[in-house]
């Protein structure tokens, strides 16, 4: 009999990565996704905790699960992800319903956990194992990921810089990179199932090396598989931006221009407190090569404002920065102590001064992401079309510098990329119409 596995995913793209893998794990425990949470036999959170109330969400979400449970006591509720991770028994502890606590590292081993779910019993497994999780676990497959012409790809976990804010290091581990020629295969296969375009990810991808094997290296070779149109990486670390990896982004077509580089603030005292390792100087320098090598790179990054110790010349530095950048887009957030990072102990900034920070910020970093938008209009861009959109007869697609694009197309062009000419410049997104007139190539 099949039964039914709900998963609810959390945080960044290597969840909903990890997510369909899981899925694809208990497939041969006889589990078929659905994507109504009434009708599950298993309920899975795949969680986050990269910031603030993070385990508190998972909690009063679980709190909202019990009715379910009350309902139909063969319910199996799990929790994974890097909550799971950083709490483990404790959820058990403080939510005694929960029947399965599985750590990032640990997926590969779902089915053994499942069966012993179905003993009655309950399964936890908080490792980091020996063993390569991925080479135990089925490829990614089931009808969704069949249909999309874009996926994820995880070539590299962990992370061994230790940003003193930062949780990674600590859930998800050492710096691990699988190796290229699994990766190539992995991709071959994607590419064979529809998949026009594979981002690449890793907590901090650029890191990646396996048997003498770059990020740059592995970006070249993979730009050869026939079919692949289109290849994207996150995220990066401002230090392992190699003169490589820059060149790439000038000769490897597929290549897109886009690069996510968080540099987290402006002013180097905080750099220097956060860990960090460069300067907002050696910042800077990277994206100058980097727009050297693709004059029209679209550059993104993530901002932490009301890190300990900033104070309002710092920040103003940070300000500076964003203005010298200009950026196509942006993350910022207000800085939350996490439980085990080293910052977490140090005197917290005044809630009110961080909220009047980020407002400051991200008032300037929308005004830029707005302008960047705006200079596309009267372009013609190749667009990949993704999805139908949420009018009759639209669909949704990217641009190169991973802008949503809504125009009128047949649904049968999923999958397919076109030259679009962009009308107009919308808050979050593009208009545009198909453009008959050329190819499309930029
Ligand atoms: N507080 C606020 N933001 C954080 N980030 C990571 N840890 C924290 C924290 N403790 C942000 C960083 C990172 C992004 C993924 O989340 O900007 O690049
Ligand atoms: Fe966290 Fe990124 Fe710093 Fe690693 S490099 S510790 S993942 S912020």
């Amino acid at each position: 009999m099949t039964k039914k596995l709900f998963v609810k995913t959390y945080g960044c793209q290597m969840n909903v990565y990890d997510s369909e893998r899981m899925a694809g794990a208990l497939e041969g425990q006889g589990y078929e996704v659905t994507e109504d949470q009434a009708e599950a036999d298993m309920i899975l959170l795949n969680t986050c905790h990269i910031r603030e109330k993070a385990a508190e969400k998972v909690y009063s979400e679980l709190g909202r699960l019990k009715p379910l449970k009350a309902a139909n006591p063969d319910l199996k509720i799990g929790v994974a992800g890097c909550v799971a991770q950083a709490e483990g028994e404790e959820i058990i502890r403080r939510q005694p319903m929960v029947d399965l606590v599985v750590g990032p590292q640990a997926y590969h081993r779902l089915p053994e956990m499942d069966a012993k779910l179905q003993t009655g019993a309950r399964a936890i497994d908080t490792e980091f194992p020996e063993e390569d999780k991925f080479e135990h676990l089925p490829k990614a497959r089931g009808p969704k990921a069949s249909r999309a012409p874009t996926a994820f790809l995880t070539v590299q976990e962990g992370c061994d810089k230790f940003c003193a804010f930062c949780v990674v290091p600590y859930t998800r581990g050492a710096e691990v990179s699988r190796p290229a020629e699994r990766l190539l295969a992995e991709a071959r296969d994607l590419v064979e199932r529809g998949v026009v375009e594979i981002t690449l990810l890793g907590q901090n991808v650029n890191a990646y090396e396996a048997d003498g094997w770059s990020l740059a290296r592995l970006i070249r070779e993979m730009a050869k598989v026939d079919g692949l149109e289109r290849i994207r990486f996150t995220t990066s670390h401002p230090n392992d931006m190699s003169e490589d990896l820059i060149a790439a982004h000038g000769e490897v077509e597929k290549l897109m221009p886009y690069l996510h580089l968080p540099v987290q603030s402006g002013s180097d005292s905080v750099l220097k407190a956060m860990n960090r390792k460069h300067t907002a100087e050696k910042y800077l320098r990277v994206l100058e090569k980097m727009r050297e090598a693709r004059p029209d790179i679209a550059l993104s990054g993530d901002f932490i404002v009301g890190f300990p110790g900033e104070s309002d010349a710092d920040f103003e530095a940070t300000l500076a920065l964003c203005e010298e950048v200009r950026y196509a887009q942006a993350y910022s957030f207000k800085y939350s102590p996490r439980p085990g990072t080293p910052a977490a102990g140090r005197e917290d900034v005044d809630e009110a001064v961080k909220s009047e920070r980020l407002a400051r910020l991200q008032a300037m970093l929308t005004a830029h992401q707005a302008e960047f938008q705006a200079a596309q209009v009267g372009k013609v861009l190749p667009v990949l079309l993704e999805k139908p959109g949420r009018l009759e007869g639209q669909l949704v697609g990217r641009s190169p510098y991973l802008q949503a694009v809504h125009l009128q197309a047949d649904p049968s062009d999923v999958g397919t990329i076109i030259p679009v000419k962009i009308m107009a410049s919308e808050k979050n997104s593009l208009a545009g119409v198909r453009d008959t007139t050329t190819s499309g190539a930029i």
